[in-house]
C-alpha cells in the first residue's frame, strides 16, 4: 500500500515528531487563541462603532449650535463668535470655511478661552464636504478629531470638531483588558488541557508499555507462559484506550495459546521421534547380534533358528515402518480413496479373519442386515481400523474372552462397536490410549517377537477415523471394554417398507 500523503504539508511536517499529547494541547490551545482573538476583535469593533456614533451625535449637536449663532451686522466669513457661547467643552474646534478653504479656526483651551489654529492644523480641516456626515481628521499637535461642516449664513460654512481622545482611550483600555484576560485565561486553559489530556492518555501509555514488554519477550522458542497482560482497569470497553487494552489482551491470549500449542506439538514430535527410533533400534540390534553370531559360525546356534529370528525381526520392523509411514501420510492429510464401503460386509470379513487366526476367543457378530450401513471412504483403511481393534481384543485379553462386534446405522451416522469381556484397559492408560506408542506394558521385550505391539494400533485407527470425518471412543472397565467407531453415513437410508420386523440378531461368526 502506498503511504498516504498528509495534506497541509508545512504544519503536518512540523507536527510529525510531536507526541499525541503535545499535539492535542497545541490543537486545543490554538483553537482557543483563534476564538478569543475573534471575540476580542468583534468586541472592539462593535464598541468603536458605538462610540463613534455617540461622538457623531455630539459633533452634529455642536455644529447645529454653532450654526444657530446669529451674527450681528454684515455677515463675516471669518467670524467665530459662536465659540464665545457657553457650553463648548475643552478641545472643541470651531472654524469657518469658504470654497473648501478654512478662513478662520480656533480651539477652546482648558481655561475657557480660544486659541487660533496653526496653518498645518487648518490645512487638515480643509476640503470638508458641507452637509456631509462627520469625518475623522488628525490635527497636528491636537490629536484625532471628528469633524463636520454645515452651511452657515453669509456664504461661509461652519465647521465643528470634537477630540476623539475619549474614544481612543476607552478602546485602548478595552484592548488592554481583553488582552490581559485572554492571556491569563488561555494560559490557564492550556495548563488545564495539558493536565487533563495527560490524565486521559495515561491508560494508553500503560497499554503501550504492556505491548512493548510483550514484544520484548523471547517468543521464538521454549515454553511461553505468563506473558504480561493489560490491567483489568485499563480494559473498560466504554473508553477508546480500554478497547485497545482489551484487544491487546485478546491478542496476547491468542499468541500465548498458539505458542503453547506449538510447544506441545514440538514436544509430541520429539517424543514420537524418540519412541520411533527406540522401537526400531531393538529389532535392529537383535538382527545385528544374530548376524554376528552367524559370522562367527557359532556352533551352538542352529542356522535355521537364527534365520527365523532375523526374519521375524525384519517383519516386525517392516510392520513398524509401514505404520509410521501411514501415520505420517494421514498427518499430512493426503487424500484417501473415496468409494462406497458397506461396513456390514467389511466387519463380517474382518471377524472371520480374526477367528481364523485362532487364539481361543469367542467371536460374535451383531448385524442388522435390513439396514445397509454404507459410508464413503477408503475400504482398505477402514478394514485396518476394524482389524486393529480386533487384534487388540485378541492380543490384550486372555483366551476364552467373548468379543462382540456390532454395526449400527442412524440417519446420519454408522457406528462399529467392538466389545469384549476381558480385563479392560488399565485406568491410568485410558486417557492416552489413542496416543502414539501408548501401551500397557512398555517394558515388554520385543526381542522375542512375541506378544505386544508397538502401541501404534489405536493411534492409526483414530487417525483413519478422523480422516473420514469420524471419531473413535472407548469405554473400559474390568469385564467390559467397548470401542465405538462413528463415521458419517454415505447417503440417506433407502426407504424400507415396514412389513417385516427386523430385530437385531446377535449372530455368531461361522
Ligand atoms: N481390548 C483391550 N483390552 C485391554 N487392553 C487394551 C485393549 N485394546 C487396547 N488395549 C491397551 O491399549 C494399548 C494400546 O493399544 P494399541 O493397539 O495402540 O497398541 P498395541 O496393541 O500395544 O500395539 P500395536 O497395535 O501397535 O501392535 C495396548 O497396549 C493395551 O494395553
Ligand atoms: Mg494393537
Amino acid at each position: 500500500m502506498r503511504p498516504r500523503r498528509t495534506r497541509g504539508l508545512p504544519v503536518a511536517a512540523g507536527l510529525r515528531g510531536l507526541s499525541l499529547r503535545a499535539r492535542l494541547v497545541l490543537f486545543t490551545t490554538s483553537t482557543l487563541v483563534v476564538v478569543c482573538t475573534a471575540m476580542a476583535v468583534a468586541t472592539v469593533l462593535v464598541q468603536r462603532h458605538q462610540l463613534v456614533a455617540d461622538m457623531d451625535a455630539r459633533v452634529r449637536e455642536a455644529v447645529a449650535r454653532m450654526q444657530g449663532y446669529v451674527q450681528y451686522g454684515a455677515p463675516d466669513a471669518t467670524d467665530l463668535g459662536f465659540l464665545n457661547e457657553h457650553g463648548h467643552r475643552t478641545g472643541t474646534v470651531g472654524a469657518r470655511m469658504a470654497d473648501g478653504e478654512i478662513t478662520a479656526a480656533e480651539v477652546v483651551t482648558p481655561d475657557g478661552r480660544h486659541r487660533a489654529l496653526t496653518a498645518a492644523q487648518r490645512d487638515a480641516l480643509a476640503g470638508l464636504a458641507v452637509g456631509g456626515s462627520p469625518r475623522t481628521r488628525t490635527l497636528p499637535g491636537l490629536g484625532v478629531y471628528r469633524v463636520t461642516a454645515v452651511q452657515g449664513d453669509g456664504g461661509a460654512a461652519v465647521v465643528a470638531g470634537l477630540p476623539m481622545d475619549g474614544v481612543q482611550e476607552t478602546l485602548s483600555s478595552l484592548v488592554v483588558t481583553e488582552a490581559v484576560i485572554a492571556s491569563v485565561g488561555l494560559a490557564g486553559a492550556a495548563c488545564v488541557c495539558a493536565v487533563g489530556i495527560r490524565r486521559q492518555l495515561r491508560p494508553l501509555g500503560r497499554v503501550a508499555a504492556t505491548a512493548v514488554e510483550v514484544a520484548r519477550a523471547p517468543l521464538s522458542r521454549g515454553e511461553i507462559t505468563q506473558l504480561t497482560r493489560v490491567a483489568a482497569a485499563d480494559t473498560d470497553s466504554r473508553t477508546e484506550a480500554g478497547r485497545v487494552g482489551a484487544a491487546l489482551n485478546h491478542l496476547i491470549d491468542r499468541v500465548e495459546s498458539s505458542l503453547s500449542e506449538r510447544q506441545r506439538s514440538e514436544d509430541r514430535m520429539r517424543r514420537f521421534l524418540a519412541d520411533a527410533s527406540h522401537e526400531l533400534r531393538t529389532p535392529l540390534a537383535s538382527i545385528a547380534g544374530y548376524a554376528e553370531l552367524m559370522g562367527r559360525g557359532a556352533a551352538q546356534v542352529e542356522p535355521h533358528v537364527v534365520w527365523r529370528r532375523i526374519s521375524a525381526q525384519s517383519t516386525r520392523m517392516t510392520g513398524l515402518v509401514e505404520d509410521l509411514l501411514l501415520l505420517a501420510r494421514l498427518d499430512e492429510g493426503r487424500p484417501l480413496e473415496k468409494a462406497e464401503v458397506n461396513l456390514t460386509t467389511l466387519v463380517a470379513e474382518a471377524v472371520w479373519d480374526a477367528q481364523a487366526a485362532g487364539g481361543g476367543h469367542l467371536w460374535e457378530l451383531a448385524l442388522r442386515l435390513d439396514e445397509p450401513a454404507t459410508v464413503t471412504g477408503d475400504a482398505a483403511r477402514l478394514h485396518q481400523v476394524v482389524a486393529n481393534l480386533l487384534a487388540n481384543a485378541r492380543a490384550h485379553t486372555p483366551p476364552g474372552t467373548t468379543v462382540t462386534v456390532a454395526v449400527e446405522a442412524t440417519d446420519t451416522h454408522c457406528v462399529i462397536r467392538v466389545r469384549d469381556d476381558g480385563p479392560g484397559i488399565p485406568p491410568a492408560l485410558l486417557p492416552s490410549v489413542f496416543e502414539r506408542f501408548t501401551r500397557a506394558d512398555a517394558s515388554r521385550s520385543r526381542v522375542t517377537g512375541q506378544g505386544g505391539g508397538s502401541g501404534l494400533g489405536l493411534a492409526i485407527a483414530a487417525a483413519i477415523a478422523q480422516a473420514h470425518a469420524g471419531r473413535i471412543d472407548v469405554e473400559s472397565e474390568p469385564g467390559r471394554t467397548e470401542f465405538a467407531v462413528t463415521l458419517p453415513r454415505a447417503t440417506a437410508p433407502p426407504h424400507v417398507p415396514p412389513a417385516s420386523p427386523a430385530p437385531a440378531t446377535p449372530a455368531t461368526a461361522p
